[in-house]
């Protein structure tokens, strides 16, 4: 078996990929340029920072904290902000993937926010579109010192017309939890809160708490609405061939849920992930992966090999079978230490056929492309997608539906 030395390795196969991703040796990288929004952050933290931190705010993403999501929060959300589209009988499915997907980030990390208020939507989406620059600094072709001048300039206008009126509410309710005038089940249950709560055991300045939250809002509103907007591209397009299986999904969730995961295997909402070794570390395979070296994990190749996907891993089909053992969305929601805290929440559970259908949580994604179908959406004949002419990968500029 040949071994690679050189300091920059791309990783492409699922089980090298799936094993950088559990190495306890290679530490996250790719973020000291977006140090602005991302230094301290728990997707930046590593060994037993990120541990005690994960291990705090993962008692957010529990089960039975999803399962009042979904059931409670989701549906309401949902409807406010796909609604008016419904009613106009038209909409832009961009639009709607990232403004549903802007409120229920915004609800989960802890940012008061009106659903029903378009325009504050946007503005919100616009700032954190601006962190998500900031974040992925590394690869921008931009002037980075420009773009740090615009990054910090959109957090100020963040602290003061969301961050901090949210705060203070929340503070004055862990207040009256602590004097008993209200009960601590009755708290917010988001990330804000979670971190407030806990700011002096983990030794979270003020500043860390608000990087934490803009992080945790690029984090959610992007991956959600980008995965939105695939899973009904992806069905619309599947549906052409199989009209029983569109007018399947537009009444079955857990059918959406399926294609759901299908889309995701195939489109990855971030398509690498980086990491730097801290020692010489030696893959099973014999590949070696020096100390210091520059290492990405291709997502978008290891969930399309062949070995475990099969021969045609590069097709879009609902009904493919995995492994046992193997997630059908690949490793979108990463894997290991840092995996995606919000996998379940996106994604649901896995499918099972013996869990109880009282007990099946689908996931943030799936009840949006359902609700968008359900409620008829479709393709709008006289303006067809457009693609984002300046990007690798498929990304729609725009997407006209009717309903
Ligand atoms: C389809 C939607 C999503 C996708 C595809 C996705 C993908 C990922 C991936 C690949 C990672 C790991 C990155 C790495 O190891 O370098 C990750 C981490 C993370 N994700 Fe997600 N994500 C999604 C939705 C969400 C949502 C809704 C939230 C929160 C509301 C969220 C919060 C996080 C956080 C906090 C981490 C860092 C975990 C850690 O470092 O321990 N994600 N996500």
């Amino acid at each position: 078996m040949e071994k690679k030395t050189s300091k920059r390795i791309r990783l492409t196969s699922w089980s090298q990929v799936r094993e950088a991703f559990h190495s306890k040796e290679l530490r996250q990288a790719g973020y000291s340029e977006g140090a602005v929004v991302m230094s301290d952050t728990l997707l930046d933290l590593h060994g037993k920072a990120h541990r005690e931190r994960r291990r705090v705010e993962n008692r957010l993403f529990r089960r039975e904290i999803f399962s009042y999501w979904e059931h409670e929060v989701l549906g309401r959300t949902i409807d406010i902000t796909l609604n008016p589209f419904v009613q106009s009988k038209q909409g832009d499915l961009s639009v709607i993937g990232y403004r549903c997907a802007m409120n229920l980030t915004a609800t989960i990390a802890g940012i008061d926010q009106d659903p029903s208020d378009a325009k504050q939507t946007e503005t919100l989406y616009g700032i954190v579109k601006k962190f998500s620059e900031g974040a992925t600094l590394l690869h921008s072709t931009r002037n980075k010192d420009q773009v740090r001048q615009e990054v910090k300039e959109a957090m100020g206008q963040f602290a003061k017309d969301f961050f901090d009126p949210s705060r203070e509410i929340r503070e004055r309710l862990i207040e009256e939890s602590n004097g008993g005038t209200i009960n601590q089940e009755d708290l917010p249950k988001d990330v804000l809160t979670t971190l407030l709560r806990n700011s002096e055991q983990l030794g979270l300045t003020d500043e860390i708490i608000f990087r934490e939250i803009c992080f945790y809002l690029q984090a959610g509103a992007h991956s959600t609405a980008n995965a939105f907007t695939h899973t009904v591209d992806d069905i619309l397009n599947w549906g052409q061939h199989y009209p029983e299986d569109l007018n399947k999904a537009r009444n079955d969730l857990s059918f959406v849920q399926r294609c759901m995961h299908e889309s995701l295997r195939l489109n990855p909402a971030s398509p690498v992930a980086l990491r730097r070794p801290l020692k010489d570390v030696e893959l099973s395979d014999g590949t070696i992966l020096s100390e210091g070296a520059e290492v990405t994990l291709d997502l978008i190749l290891a969930n399309r090999d062949n070995k475990i996907f099969g021969d045609k891993s590069g097709n879009y089909n609902p009904y493919r079978e995995v492994p046992e053992g193997i997630p059908r969305w690949g490793m979108s929601f990463g894997a290991g230490r840092h995996a995606c805290v919000g996998a379940e929440l996106d994604g649901g559970l896995e499918i099972d056929p013996d869990r109880p259908a009282s007990e099946a949580l689908f996931g943030t994604v799936a009840i949006m492309a359902h609700a968008l179908l359900s409620a008829g959406g479709r393709r709008d004949p006289n303006n067809p997608p457009q693609q984002d002419p300046n990007s690798e990968r498929k990304h729609f500029s725009s997407y006209p539906v009717i309903f």
